[in-house]
């Protein structure tokens, strides 16, 4: 079954049908809210909001491990997970659409493994590729199909936040290799690829990263761009379903 996390300017999802909400036990906690269970575009979907539905919990405070295990644990095996971001490499203007295919870390002091624990054993994942080929060929496919334009391929670089970069920062994630730069990717990918889900972002970027521009980041500009934006990627994940 199909998952959908959404990220800043999609904590719902105009046309999914809904059936029922659930709120699910996990191990590690509360989830961001109930799951939601609904048909897109006739397809079964499982949606969550990752900062709660009324966007209250911070990237640093989601509990990431509940909403992956709560996802795994309803019998979801595929997930697209939306995220606003800061745009770095000159491709990557406000507006833009971006199926990442790689990821650099930057977070720090999140819980962000399965394996931990007395009973756990240690585990090392194989993260050289840290996003599903198969979730990224079918929203590729499915942007085709909705004929809105993407950029296959980027390197996503999660930062801790809430606060946004400094110019220096983004020119160090830029030296780096990051493109766009978010503050959820990690530990939610990993810990995705440890339970087993197959696992790709859908970047809409809102705004210029911190020295991209010479217009101070306001709240309210991202706001009108991921208004703008999440119209499309909303058709993106109606053709891309089931995934
Ligand atoms: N930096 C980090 N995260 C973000 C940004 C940004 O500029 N825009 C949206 N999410």
């Amino acid at each position: 079954m199909t998952g959908i996390i959404g990220g800043s300017g999609l904590t719902r999802l105009k046309n999914l049908e809904i059936r029922n909400r659930r709120v699910i036990r996990t191990p590690f906690g509360e989830t961001s809210g109930p799951l939601t269970f609904g048909q897109l575009g006739g397809q079964e979907v499982v949606f969550i909001a990752r900062h709660g539905y009324g966007h209250t919990i911070p990237p640093h405070r989601v509990n990431y491990r509940a909403n992956i295990w709560a996802l795994h644990h309803v019998g979801v095996t595929h997930v697209v997970a939306v995220a606003a971001v800061g745009g770095i490499s000159t491709a990557m203007q406000s507006g833009v659409i971006c199926l990442p295919d790689q990821l650099i870390d930057y977070t720090h002091g999140r819980p962000s493994t399965f394996f931990e624990g007395r009973e756990s054993m240690v585990v090392h994942i194989d993260f050289s590729e840290p996003y599903c080929g198969l979730v990224r060929a079918r929203l590729l496919r499915a942007a085709e199909t909705a004929d809105v334009a993407v950029i296959d391929g980027g390197t996503y670089a999660a930062t801790q936040g809430p606060r946004l970069e400094t110019i220096a920062e983004i020119r160090r994630i830029e030296r780096d290799g990051g493109d766009v730069v978010g503050m959820t990717g990690a530990p939610e990918a990993v810990l995705a690829r440890e339970i087993g889900l197959c696992y790709a972002p859908l970047s809409l970027v809102v705004n210029p990263a911190a020295g991209k521009s010479t217009e101070p980041i306001t709240m309210e500009a991202i706001d009108a761009v991921m208004h703008a934006g999440m119209h499309r990627v909303r058709k993106v994940l109606e053709s891309a379903v089931p995934l």
